[in-house]
């Protein structure tokens, strides 16, 4: 492994972006191929087994391209196959998203917070360990979130049927909130509909930060952080259309 390999972003459609900004923020020199899946997507509604299947595929495919480093930029794989894709590549660094539930109990002890994620993460016992370790003394609502990688997917993140989409699942709790962990890669891009549904009083949280960070810490202690002024970025996602990569780079320039 060199220096100038690439550092891979998978995910299962374009909502990695939201990490793979973060990690462009912290590490502008390094050279970056992000891959989606979006063929594939949504990954939250298939069985764990399809999951990791999937997420096995796309590794084996980004690790045949001089990669240094895998970020699996998605909590949904992260929850189904982290664990497999590490047994599998026991030499690889390999970094996978969690949801911000540590961050949002430390912000907030005693508080409400609400986890949006899909079925797959809700139901992993990655999310049951993460709570039981660092939320005992919150009081935690989980916020199954159907239809919203669909918007994002299909570049409607910043919509009218965005905010109708985040009045109808979030209403109900948003006068109960302290925080919410947003523990899905493409829900950061609705954080104007979400906003317009909870105010500006609830903490909106993700892993994105963390990831890079963590990712940065990897690469240094292996010696493999790329010192030159500006990477290189390759996108490819599995879908043939040209709008999956248009809105990827449109999300990636996003302020
Ligand atoms: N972006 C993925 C995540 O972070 C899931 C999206 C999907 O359901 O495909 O969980």
């Amino acid at each position: 492994m060199d220096k100038q390999d690439y550092i891979a972003v998978f995910d299962s459609g374009v909502g990695g972006v939201s990490v793979l900004r973060e990690l462009r923020r912290l590490m502008p020199g390094e050279n970056y191929y992000y891959f989606g899946d979006s063929a594939n997507a949504p990954y939250g509604l298939k069985t764990t087994e399809q999951v990791r299947e999937l997420t096995l595929a796309a590794a084996e495919k980004l690790f045949s391209k001089g990669v240094k480093c895998l970020v699996v930029a998605c909590n949904t794989a992260t929850a189904a196959a982290i664990e497999t894709l590490r047994s599998a590549y026991p030499q690889r660094i390999i970094v996978g998203i969690e949801p911000a539930l540590k961050l949002a109990a430390d912000r907030h002890p005693h508080g409400t917070i609400g986890i949006m994620a899909t079925d797959v993460t809700l139901r992993e016992k990655k999310l049951a360990q993460l709570l039981e370790r660092y939320s005992q003394d919150c009081n935690v609502i989980r916020l199954p979130s159907p239809g919203v990688v669909e918007m994002v997917e299909s570049g409607k993140a910043d919509s009218p049927e965005a905010i109708a989409l985040m009045q109808a699942e979030l209403e109900p709790y948003a006068s109960t909130l302290d925080a919410l962990v947003l523990g899905c890669t493409h829900y950061p891009f609705m954080k104007n509909a979400i906003r317009a549904v909870v105010g500006d009083g609830v903490e909106l949280l993700d892993g994105g930060e963390g990831t890079a960070k963590e990712t940065q810490r990897r690469l240094k202690d292996a010696d493999l952080l790329n010192d030159q002024q500006i990477g290189t970025l390759v996108v490819e996602n599995s879908s043939e259309q040209q709008q999956k990569i248009d809105l990827t780079y449109s999300l990636l320039n996003q302020k």
